[in-house]
C-alpha cells in the first residue's frame, strides 16, 4: 500500500482573523482549531506520519494543541506559507512517503470523505489532485476606470488538502523558491505537473476573519445532533475556619467548608451533572478522594478534566446551571463571578453559564447553618451515535 504523510501548515500569524494567539490555537467550541486539523487526519488509518509545521514562539501552544494525537516532531515554519510547506516537505525526506497532502491548519472541518477523494485521485494515478468549488457569486474586477464583470464559468475555488506525489511536489517546492504563490497546486503548475479536481466542500471552509469563527462554530454545531443532559448533588458541612469556596471563587467568611479537595460543593455538583451527561462515571471514580495527591486540590481541575472528556467525545457543553442552597454566605454579590469563573473553566460564552441560590428558610441542615448544598444540571450536544 501506498504510503501517505499529511503535512499542516500552522505557522501563520493570523493576522485578519486577530486575536490573543494565531487563529489556529484559538478554540472552536471548546478545540483549538489545529487540534481539529490534525485529528481530522490521524482518525484515518490510511494517513502515515503526521508533519506539523509551526514556530519557535508558538511551540508550546502547539504541544498543548496536539496533546495526545499522534504526529511527528514539529517543522520550523518560515516567513511565508511557501516557505512553511518546503520546509515541511524537508522534513519529511527521511520518510519519503509516496504520496503527500498538504493542509492549512485554518480549514479544521475537513471531512473524511473530502480527504478520500484526493487520496483516491493520487492512487489513480494524478501527480497533483486538489479540492475544488464553483464559484457562485458574480465577480467584478476592480480597474483604474471602474469596475470590470469577470466571466466565472471557468473559475473555482481551491481547497486543501492538496494531495501530490511527494518526490514531484518536493522538487518543484525547491525549484521555484523564488517565485511567490499562494497555494501548493500553483508550484506543481510552474513545475509542469498534470492537475486532476475532485469536489471540495463548503464546510470546508478556511478561517480567516473573526466572523468565520462563528460561521465554522453554527457549521459544527449542525453535526451534533444529539443532547443529553445530566445532573449532580454535593453537600459539605461547614467547620471552624475564614473563608469557602464557591464555583471558583474565594468568599471570605466566619466558617470553611469540610472536604478532601478545596470543598467546593458547586462545582463538584457541576462536574458531577457534566460527567453525567456523557455516560462518564462520577468525579469520585475520577479523582477518588482516598488518594493523598487530591488533597487541598482546586476543584477547577476536576471541572477541566470533565469538559476535556466532552470534547474527546467529540461534544460540546450547551449550558450549565447550579443551585447554591444555604441560609449564608449571600452567594447574591458573587454571582458574577462565579459565572465568570466557570465559563473560563469551561471554555464557554458566560451566557451558557448560569448560578443561582436559594435558602430552606431555616429548616434542616443548610437551614440550621450546618452545611451546604449544591444542585447542577448541565447539558451537553454530541455527535449522533
Ligand atoms: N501559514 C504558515 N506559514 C506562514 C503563513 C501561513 O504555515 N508563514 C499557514 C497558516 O497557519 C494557515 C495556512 O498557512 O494554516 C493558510 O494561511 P492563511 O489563512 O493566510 O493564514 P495566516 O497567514 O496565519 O493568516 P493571515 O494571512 O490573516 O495573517
Ligand atoms: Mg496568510
Amino acid at each position: 500500500m501506498s504510503q501517505i504523510a499529511a503535512l499542516i501548515v500552522a505557522a501563520g500569524k493570523g493576522e485578519r482573523a486577530g486575536g490573543a494567539v494565531p487563529k489556529q490555537f484559538q478554540p472552536l467550541l471548546g478545540q483549538s482549531v489545529l487540534r481539529r486539523s490534525v485529528a481530522a487526519f490521524a482518525a484515518l488509518p490510511e494517513i502515515g506520519e503526521i508533519q506539523i509545521v509551526t514556530t519557535d514562539e508558538r511551540w508550546n501552544e502547539a504541544e498543548a494543541a496536539v496533546d495526545g494525537l499522534r504526529c511527528a516532531p514539529f517543522a520550523r515554519g518560515g516567513a511565508t506559507r511557501q516557505d512553511s510547506v518546503r520546509n515541511g516537505l524537508e522534513a519529511l525526506v527521511p520518510v519519503a512517503p509516496d504520496f503527500v497532502l498538504i493542509h492549512d491548519a485554518a480549514r479544521p472541518l475537513v471531512s473524511p470523505s473530502l480527504i478520500r477523494r484526493v487520496i483516491a485521485a493520487l492512487a489513480d494515478g494524478a501527480a497533483a489532485a486538489i479540492p475544488v468549488l464553483p464559484v457562485s457569486d458574480s465577480l467584478k474586477r476592480s480597474a483604474a476606470d471602474g469596475w470590470m464583470s469577470v466571466p466565472r464559468d471557468d473559475l473555482y475555488r481551491a481547497q486543501t488538502p492538496q494531495g501530490f506525489v511527494y518526490k514531484r511536489i518536493l522538487a518543484a517546492h525547491r525549484e521555484f523558491r523564488a517565485t511567490a504563490v499562494t497555494d501548493d497546486t500553483a508550484v506543481a503548475e510552474l513545475a509542469g505537473m498534470a492537475i486532476k479536481t475532485v469536489a471540495g466542500e463548503d464546510s470546508n471552509l478556511k478561517i480567516t476573519t473573526e466572523d468565520d469563527f462563528r460561521h465554522a462554530a453554527r457549521l459544527l454545531r449542525g453535526t451534533m445532533e444529539e443532547f443529553r443532559t445530566g445532573q449532580g448533588f454535593d453537600a459539605h458541612r461547614f467547620v471552624p475556619g475564614d473563608h469557602v469556596w464557591l464555583c471558583g471563587v474565594k468568599i471570605a467568611h466566619d466558617a470553611a467548608l469540610e472536604g478532601h479537595s478545596d470543598a467546593d460543593a458547586g462545582l463538584h455538583a457541576l462536574t458531577d451533572a457534566i460527567l453525567g451527561a456523557i455516560g462518564a462515571g462520577d468525579i469520585g471514580r475520577h479523582f477518588p478522594p482516598t488518594e493523598e495527591k487530591w488533597r487541598g486540590a482546586a476543584s477547577s481541575l476536576f471541572l477541566s478534566h470533565a469538559a476535556q472528556l466532552v470534547r474527546q467525545a467529540g461534544g460540546a457543553i450547551v449550558h450549565c446551571d447550579v443551585t447554591i442552597i444555604c441560609e449564608r454566605p449571600k452567594i447574591a454579590p458573587h454571582r458574577d463571578a462565579m459565572r465568570a469563573r466557570i465559563a473560563e473553566i469551561l471554555q464557554l460564552e458566560v451566557s451558557r453559564v448560569s448560578v443561582k441560590a436559594t435558602t430552606t428558610e431555616g429548616m434542616g441542615f443548610p437551614g440550621r447553618g450546618e452545611g451546604l448544598i449544591a444542585q447542577a444540571i448541565a447539558t451537553v450536544r454530541l455527535p449522533s451515535a
